[in-house]
């Protein structure tokens, strides 16, 4: 006996063509949350957080960059505090996002983790990352690896978000910032600009459908 449901049936809540069109284009500057992994005061994660925005902002993006000092381990102090507040309403404000992480061990940083660990798929009727555009970037202080972006994207898939394919691993990245803190001119500083055009086109030709791209047939059903 099969008992899967009849999908002909048309109390079932599969959506028609008509409905999974896009309808509305908005033409605000695309709203993008950058986050880093990094407190020392000479970070490189941070400088190519920075030069990631510069680039956004160029690009006609409205950004916003959170730092991570004093965002306590998760689930040691109540949601309420002001740090966490402060996440997570710059991650519901986002339609998109830049996730920056050091290397360290072959994984990402526990302060960037952290921050994600802050973040609940759903708080009531909003959520935070679901349907919202990622990159993924990292720094190296060796030769160029990938662990860190590799786990990144991981953790993307896990918010549910839309992780670009092109992502930046800058190697020996103490190499590669001048005395003032900006980048410079480099290959790696050529993939960083392809990386952040590609995300504000990922985000346009996204953002007005993230509603649609995150409910679930199976989440409409269990909600009856
Ligand atoms: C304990 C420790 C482990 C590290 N592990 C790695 C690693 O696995 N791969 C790598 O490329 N760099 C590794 N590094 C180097 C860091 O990625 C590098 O210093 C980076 O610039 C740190 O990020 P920040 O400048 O934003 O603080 C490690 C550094 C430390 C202190």
């Amino acid at each position: 006996m099969n008992d899967l449901p009849n999908i002909s049936e048309p109390h079932l809540d599969l959506p028609t063509l008509e409905k999974l069109q896009p309808k509305k284009h908005a033409t605000h500057a695309p709203r993008i949350l950058l986050l880093y992994g990094s407190l020392r005061p000479q970070s490189y994660s941070r400088l190519l957080t920075l030069e990631a925005e510069r680039l956004l902002q160029r690009f006609g993006a409205e950004t916003r960059v959170f730092d991570p000092a004093g965002l306590p381990m998760v689930d040691s102090v109540t949601p309420d505090h002001p740090k966490v507040r402060e996440l997570r309403e710059l991650s519901n404000w986002s339609e998109g996002q830049v996730w920056c992480s050091p290397e360290r061990h072959g994984n990402m940083t526990g302060v960037f983790k952290t921050q994600i660990d802050w973040l609940p798929l759903e708080i009531g009727a909003l959520r935070p990352t679901q349907g919202r555009t990622l990159a993924v970037m990292q720094v190296c202080g060796g030769s160029q690896s990938f662990n860190a972006v590799n786990a990144l994207r991981v953790l993307g898939r896990w918010m549910r978000m839309i992780t670009i394919p092109n992502q930046s691993s800058v190697a020996k990245a103490y190499t590669e910032f001048d005395e003032h803190g900006r980048m410079k001119p480099s290959s790696y500083y050529d993939r960083l600009t392809d990386v952040m055009e590609e995300l504000i086109k990922f985000t346009l030709l996204t953002r007005d459908s993230a509603d649609y791209l995150t409910s679930r047939y199976s989440e409409r059903k269990e909600l009856g």
